[in-house]
């Protein structure tokens, strides 16, 4: 006799526990309770301060903001703000939706190259009431500075209408997420990143799930986030094992997130302290170690040694862990000739 026994498996499974029959097609089959039980969307949505409606997972965060730059439609001549030290991830998205739309694109680069920062202040001589969009990172992702989305978004809201689109996923690892207080309008960042499994999520406020048109059959129904760019393409599997994440900052994640705050902390003020005290290093970016200003992402640079011979010193200290190459093809974007 098999051992797989008909009535339990049906048991496992909420839908057939009802007098309604599915003939269901090949759409799909119906789910495990386990699997339902997972609930991944609402823990993904749980963790950032956000409803389910409001959240979509798909493949990665490049991806998603490819999705959504195919979403959004705007006037042609209407301007983008688009930061220059992104991560192509949220740059090459826009300048595609721009050229599409004949849209004008307006560089956001910070005054400064030695400790280079988008800054609110900057924005009132970029923005006017043409603007319809703003994209910039949460932190950077090659020198680990936080920009203060806050006040970034107040800024891009006096202008009625405009958007504000936030890159995360180098700012997700190291902070808790509360999209509401933020004030964003489109905010995304990688799981993977995040002690997770890939894939990504892409957060819309109401007024951004509003600008979202749906790219999804007409038939299907289009007032969920997920409804309109979701295109079932997040991996069950994988959404499945979002609570795991949740699980591990345990009962009270606000004390979790004050002592791995506290901890990089400690751990970026060692390594600033000692690049700081060496005449032949220059940090790029932000000198302080403090965690308001900063995550433990740093650059630096040694006089009269090239990166290469840097990192090969380090992979021989530290038992073959150096590593060496450009995150994600991007450096810092104006070095890559990019400009206003
Ligand atoms: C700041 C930043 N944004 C976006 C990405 C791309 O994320 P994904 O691989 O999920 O598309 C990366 C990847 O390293 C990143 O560092």
């Amino acid at each position: 006799m098999s051992s797989f026994e008909i009535t339990s498996a049906c048991e496992r499974f909420p839908a057939l526990k009802q007098t309604q029959v599915f003939f269901d097609n090949a759409g799909g089959s119906q789910t495990l309770g386990t699997v339902i039980d997972s609930a991944g969307y609402e823990a993904a949505a749980k963790y950032i301060n956000a409803s389910p409606d409001n959240i979509v997972l798909g493949s990665s965060t490049t991806q998603l903001f490819r999705n959504l730059s195919y979403a959004l439609s705007f006037p042609a001549g209407s301007e983008l703000i688009l930061s220059s030290i992104d991560h192509e991830a949220n740059i090459a998205s826009w300048v595609d939706l721009a050229s599409r739309l004949d849209l004008k694109i307006k560089w956001w680069t910070p005054k400064t190259k030695e400790n280079p920062k988008l800054l609110a202040s900057d924005l009132p001589e970029l923005l006017s009431p043409k603007t319809v969009l703003v994209t910039c990172t949460h932190a950077s992702n090659i020198l680990g500075t936080i920009h203060d989305i806050k006040a970034i978004a107040e800024a891009v809201h006096t202008i009625p209408g405009a958007l504000l689109c936030v890159d995360a996923v180098a700012y997700a690892p190291h902070r808790p997420i509360d999209v509401k207080n933020l004030g964003v309008d489109f905010y995304a960042f990688s799981w993977y990143k995040v002690y997770g499994p890939h894939i990504s999520i892409l957060y819309a406020s109401p007024t951004g799930l509003n600008a979202t048109k749906s790219l999804n059959h007409f038939f299907n129904p289009s007032t969920t986030l997920s409804n309109k760019l979701g295109l079932a393409g997040s991996c069950y599997e994988l959404t499945a094992s979002i609570p795991a994440v949740l699980s591990y900052f345990g009962p009270n994640p606000s004390e979790s997130w004050a002592a791995i705050e506290k901890h990089e902390g400690e751990l970026q003020s060692l390594l600033l302290h000692y690049l700081n005290g060496r005449g032949d290093v220059m940090i790029c970016g932000e000198k302080e170690a403090d965690t308001k200003k900063r995550v433990s992402t740093i650059s630096f640079v040694v006089k009269g040694r090239s990166s290469q011979e840097v990192v090969e010193d380090v992979d021989k200290a530290s038992g073959g862990w150096g590593r060496m190459g450009c995150d994600g093809g991007t450096a810092i974007n104006w070095h890559s000739g990019r400009s206003a």
